[in-house]
């Protein structure tokens, strides 16, 4: 199958898709991204992306490269031209292309481009069994709210969870809270009993799934507080998981050496990994 990548304005095949060597996210990574999936064609939330996209553009003063609904139209022909059912999109937008200097160039145009790859869904045994995580220090920036491509964190606290044969690394501040994963939103039902995620603030990514997530419990009865937790209250947790575009509602059954509850995803967990599944049904039609 053919691979297409869109790059400024051009259509073209996926290994002669290139950006200059002064685009700025190459420089600086002066630049964001979004990842969005789809299903039978269907953007999976393609709006909150898109809007996250407008905002996190904005946060860098980075004009939208082009408006929205030329972006849906793109969006659309790349999909129609990589002849994919389902898979996953990445848009990214950086500053552009200029001479090599730090300050925001001027009557620079920002770079658009998106490529299209196959969905990146978990594994069956994952979604039944649960994953481990592991946990590593949050060093990243003060602004992770950004969906930023400066990732040098996110890329070695995922290495680090690579090489201990876990999925994930849950980043710890230096109160020992934690934020969120390397690529992807962490939650844990207390011991009392209610679902806790990290509030929205520049520690923490808004994702799309944690918004889509803490609705469907909500309108579930179950108790949600957005509220900081820390690594002694996961040790007691009952349950744990994470979210995000790839890993939907995936449970997390250890976290470093200590099994979460009986070391088996909880029936919260279970219950939001249904609401999920149906939520994207109704969406897309697709059942995951
Ligand atoms: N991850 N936090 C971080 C640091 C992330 O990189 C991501 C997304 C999330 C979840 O956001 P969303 O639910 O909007 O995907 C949180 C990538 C893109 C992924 O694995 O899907």
């Amino acid at each position: 199958m053919a691979r297409i990548s869109y790059v400024n304005g051009q259509y073209l095949p996926h290994h002669e898709a290139a950006v200059h060597v002064e685009d700025r996210g190459y420089q600086f990574a002066d630049g964001i991204y979004e990842y969005i999936a789809f299903y039978n064609h269907t953007l999976l939330d393609g709006d909150a992306h898109l809007k996250r996209l407008e905002r996190s553009l904005g946060e860098l003063r980075i004009p939208m490269p082009v408006s929205i609904r030329a972006m849906h139209v793109i969006i659309r022909q790349l999909i129609a031209r990589n002849s994919r059912i389902d898979g996953g999109l990445y848009i990214q937008v950086t500053r552009g292309v200029a001479r090599r200097d730090h300050p925001f160039p001027r009557n620079t145009k920002p770079a658009l481009v998106m490529t299209v790859c196959a969905a990146k869904t978990p594994k069956e045994h994952e979604v039944k069994d649960g994953v481990k995580v592991i946990t590593a220090p949050d060093i990243r920036w003060g602004r992770c709210d950004i969906k930023s491509i400066s990732l040098l964190a996110n890329v070695l606290a995922k290495q680090a969870a690579g090489e201990k044969h876990t999925r994930e690394a849950w980043l710890v501040g230096d109160d020992r809270t934690v934020t969120e994963g390397a690529v992807s939103n962490a939650y844990i039902i207390s011991k009392e009993g209610e679902l806790v995620t990290h509030p929205l603030d520049e520690h923490v990514l808004g994702g799309i799934t944690r918004d889509v997530v803490l609705r469907l419990a909500r309108k579930a009865g179950i108790t949600v507080a957005e509220r900081s937790f820390n690594t002694v209250e996961v040790k007691n947790a009952r349950e744990a998981f994470i979210t995000s575009t790839s890993a939907n509602v995936l449970p997390v059954i250890k976290v470093d050496d200590k099994l979460i509850g009986n070391g088996k995803p909880g029936p919260i967990t279970r219950q939001l990994q249904e609401l999920y599944r149906t939520y994207v049904f109704k969406q897309t039609g697709r059942m995951l």
